[in-house]
């Protein structure tokens, strides 16, 4: 059974920060298997010429035969560019390199901003039955990112927890502004969480503090703590929900896939 059930098909969220090195793989990967783990079929986008996403969900770069490219680019079938990850209910549209070509093959296309909503809205679609789609967008806010934002119902913002973290953070709400101004109005803030976090350092503590101070209710409540068992479980190409079920960051990932949903089933109320 799915956990909710949207009348116009699955929920899609862009996960999403034009800066590298922040977890927005790593939140795309782990979110999705906590999804799926909950009963929800998802689906992960990967959006990111270097394929990481793809990499982490076990799918070997000479498995991947047709992927994002295809999907915004080629008329392609969906059956045969959407592959089933190692987890139950998840399954992830992969990429390579190729993808990096598409920023400037979409500026001379008429559509070019809405290649993705309207690839991921196409009728056959609803045979995969999804729940959600996740978006894992690349470090940067070019087209692909913007493709996301456009296809999107809402960002998801992972934030490390670092010195300067929120300083990046207004570039990409103008991007939002934008966005909602050019193509899609409704497009909301799903959450911001705080990713790499670390309860004994004080710089944690204070971009916590800071990140609800100006966030407010914007913040999840679950933080992703740094966790080694998070960053090893890419090279075994699996979540970290499979690989250290038990794990601090798997644990985290659940919670945090329960605040989603929570949230959801408010919106969908
Ligand atoms: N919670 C965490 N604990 C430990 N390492 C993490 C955690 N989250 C991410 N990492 C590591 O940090 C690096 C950057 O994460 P990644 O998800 O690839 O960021 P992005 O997609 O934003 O570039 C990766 O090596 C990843 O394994
Ligand atoms: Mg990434």
């Amino acid at each position: 059974m799915s956990d909710l059930s949207r009348p116009g098909g699955p929920k899609i969220i862009a996960v999403a920060n034009q800066k590298g090195g922040v977890g927005k793989t790593t939140t795309a990967i782990n979110l999705a298997a906590a999804l799926a783990e909950a009963g929800s079929r998802v689906l992960v986008v990967d959006l990111d010429p270097q394929g990481n996403a793809s990499t982490g969900l076990g799918i070997e770069v000479e498995d991947r035969q047709f992927t994002t490219y295809d999907l915004l680019l080629e008329d392609v079938d969906l059956k045969a560019v959407i592959l089933q990850s190692v987890t139950p209910g998840l399954m992830i549209i992969p990429a390579t390199v190729d993808l990096s070509s598409a920023d400037l093959e979409l500026m001379s296309n008429e559509k070019r901003s809405f290649l993705l909503h309207d690839a991921l809205r196409q009728p056959q679609m609803d045979s995969f039955a999804l729940d959600y789609i996740l978006i894992d967008c690349p470090p940067s806010l070019n087209l692909l990112t913007v493709n996301a934002m456009i296809a999107a119902h809402s960002v998801l913002v992972p934030l490390q927890s670092e010195f300067f973290a929120l300083e990046g953070l207004s570039q990409l709400m103008l991007t939002i502004r934008e966005v909602r101004q050019t193509g899609n109005k409704d497009l909301r803030i799903e959450g911001i969480v705080l990713t790499m976090y670390d309860q004994r350092n004080n710089l944690s503590l204070q971009v916590e503090q800071d990140a609800r101070d100006n966030l407010g209710e914007l913040v999840f409540q679950t933080r992703i703590p740094r966790n080694v068992r998070v960053s090893e479980a890419p090279s075994f190409a699996m979540p970290v929900l499979t690989y250290d079920t038990a794990s601090k960051g798997a644990q985290a990932y659940r919670a945090l896939a329960r605040e989603v949903i929570q949230k959801n089933r408010l919106q969908v109320a």
